[in-house]
């Protein structure tokens, strides 16, 4: 581990726009500097540094870091190399124990290189094995595109990569997920009689596997486990074949199946990729967002296919902006993306493509029409309720706006009563001293306005007790883990905070507010701003307590409940005048 402080220390000394403008000049706009995106094709430039934050974040494509993550991303660094390259930059020694467990990195790369020989193997073997052949002609599939794709097959026998590896008893077989143990301790390969689809790592490596059996044989697939190499809900089958053909498409297309993306290549649709037996994660569609701006999910049509389309436009809207499109293409409930083009080839799937894609925010306003009464006041308040935590997490304006359009629409209401309704503000007061320039505050959680305020001036955590709130709220959990690392390490900034987050589950959150506060004047005020959620979060809490403790009749409360009303009461009173 690289110690926090010696990342403060490097951000400090580094300065991102030197760093960043080397490689992509940038030009001075307003307080930031920009330059067309060099992480996505874009006409006019949304690509944003800031030299008082110490991070660069694109409006069109989401990409977004520290000094340090745009080494990586860029210059295709890993982040320890990331790191030394900055500091020798600036004539800085990165500390003793922080250089790469060179254990660790001997394993990784002995990992690849297993993967990579086993892919070997399950390649040969699938030229020795008509069966297997048989089996992906009948599924209309070429040697073109099985080479292109690498496939293989793992014959049948138990121990077949014991003539494959030298040792067969190495733990790294087993860490890579090629060995099972049992437990009497027997050593046997994980993947037989199965078609293998190797999983290719956005630097061309073999990093896992997935096997389909030739029969209807149960697991259908077997996957690789999670593996120091591969996790599935960063991963996406395809993307490094099909990385050209989105740039070229401007579209990326995400179905559900190995099969389903080899057989759209195979009929010349080759901008397809799958998410891996897993729901789409917020990562996956970032990951997109960076080559293209258009993202379209083809799931299956049958019940699972809509369960797994509604997943991902859940876990889609923290990531959407206002320049993507991201749509949905529902298949007739007998296909999937394989069958359809085997039966109506490019030129029918394409088709589909350009007539019937309904686009997320129709698709999302009608699942949640339908599935309430929009003729009753019971049924629409439902509505209303059900559509507010999905709306709340679309941090892109322009979009929010139009979804609350819509949903009060749906609902009968005016726009201003649902966002009444919603206590959004748009016209908040502005603290003093802040200049016009602030931009108009989006539709926030008031710990999203806490938190962009304490990564704006990391500094105010200082006044924070441990006992500050109770936490459900996504943006909460990201507030409170900013909150505690800053009461850890007191003094680090903005970028380091970041930088902390890095693989953190709470980055989706940081990354949105640290691109929000990227307008925010300099001398904007942080203190006031950060004060005044905090106290609408005390205001917040203490009615709901207060409503809680209300509804409950009085002959039913304890001693305690009694006491604790009037004194909520008072506290009403008080905080009314
Ligand atoms: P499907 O069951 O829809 O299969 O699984 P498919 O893609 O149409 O496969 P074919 O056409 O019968 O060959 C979709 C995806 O879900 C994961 C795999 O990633 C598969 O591609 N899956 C499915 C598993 O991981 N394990 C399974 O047993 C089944
Ligand atoms: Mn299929």
């Amino acid at each position: 581990m690289i110690p926090q402080d010696f990342i403060q220390t490097l951000l400090n000394r580094v300065d991102i726009v030197d760093v960043i403008d080397r490689r992509v000049p940038l030009k001075k706009a307003g307080a930031n500097f920009q330059a067309c995106c060099p992480f996505h094709n874009e006409k006019s430039p949304s690509f944003t540094v800031s030299p008082s934050k110490q991070f660069y974040h694109c409006f069109g494509c989401g990409a977004h870091g520290t000094a340090i993550g745009f080494l990586m991303e860029y210059a295709g660094l890993g982040y320890v190399d990331a790191i030394k390259e900055l500091a020798s930059q600036s004539g800085m020694t990165v500390p003793e124990g922080a250089a790469p467990d060179p254990q660790r990195v001997q394993q990784v790369a002995s990992l690849v290189e297993l993967m990579q020989r086993a892919a070997q193997y399950y390649r040969q073997q699938l030229k020795l094995a008509p069966v297997a052949i048989d089996y992906l002609k009948k599924r209309g599939l070429t040697g073109e595109i099985a080479a292109r794709f690498g496939l293989g097959y793992a014959p049948s026998g138990w121990q077949n990569l014991q003539a494959v590896f030298d040792h067969y008893d190495d733990t790294a077989l087993v860490e890579g997920g090629l060995v099972i143990v049992n437990d009497a301790g027997k050593r046997y390969d994980r993947f037989r009689e199965r078609i293998m689809f190797p999983i290719v790592g956005l630097k061309g490596d073999v990093i896992g596997f997935g096997g389909r059996v030739l029969d209807s044989g149960e697991p259908k697939y077997l996957n690789s486990p999670e593996t120091p190499l591969f996790q599935k809900g960063h991963e996406l089958y395809g993307l490094f074949q099909a990385r050209r053909a989105i740039r070229d498409a401007g579209r990326a297309l995400v179905v559900e199946g190995y099969m389903d993306v080899v057989a759209l290549a195979q009929h010349g649709v080759d901008y397809a990729v799958a998410t891996l037996g897993t729901a789409t994660t917020p990562n996956h569609l970032q990951k997109l967002l960076r080559h293209t701006d258009e993202v379209v999910f083809c799931f299956d049509g049958d019940s699972a296919g809509q369960r797994a389309a509604w997943r991902a436009l859940e876990n889609s809207l923290a990531m959407l902006t206002d320049s993507c499109r991201v749509g949905f293409l529902f298949l007739p409930a007998q296909h999937d993306p394989d069958s359809y083009i085997r039966e109506h080839g490019k030129a029918g799937f394409e088709v589909l493509l350009s007539q019937q894609i309904v686009p997320l925010s129709s698709y999302l306003a009608k699942e949640l029409a339908a599935q309430h009464d929009l003729t009753a006041s019971e049924g629409k308040s439902a509505f209303l309720k059900a559509a507010q935590p999905l709306l709340s997490q679309v941090s892109a304006p322009g979009l929010a706006l139009m979804l609350r359009k819509r949903i009060a629409e749906l609902a009968g209401i005016q726009q201003n009563e649902l966002e009444t309704l919603w206590k959004i503000e748009f016209q908040r007061k502005r603290p003093a001293n802040t200049p016009l320039r602030t931009p108009r505050p989006a539709p926030v959680s008031n710990y999203r306005r806490m938190l962009r305020a304490l990564l704006f001036q990391p500094a105010l955590a200082r006044e924070l007790n441990n006992a500050l709130l109770t936490l459900t709220h996504p943006d909460a959990s990201a507030l409170q883990g900013v909150i505690e690392l800053l009461q850890q390490h007191p003094h680090l900034e903005t970028a380091a905070v970041v930088e902390h987050f890095r693989n953190s589950a709470l980055m989706p959150q940081l990354q949105q507010a640290s691109s929000e506060i990227m307008v925010w004047a300099d001398d904007f005020d942080a203190a006031a701003e950060f004060a005044l959620a905090r106290e609408q979060i005390d205001t917040e809490q203490h009615n709901l307590r207060t409503a809680n403790v209300a509804s409950k009749s009085l002959s039913t409360l304890t001693e305690a409940e009694k006491m604790e009303l009037q004194q909520l009461s008072r506290r009403k009173v008080r905080t009314e005048k």
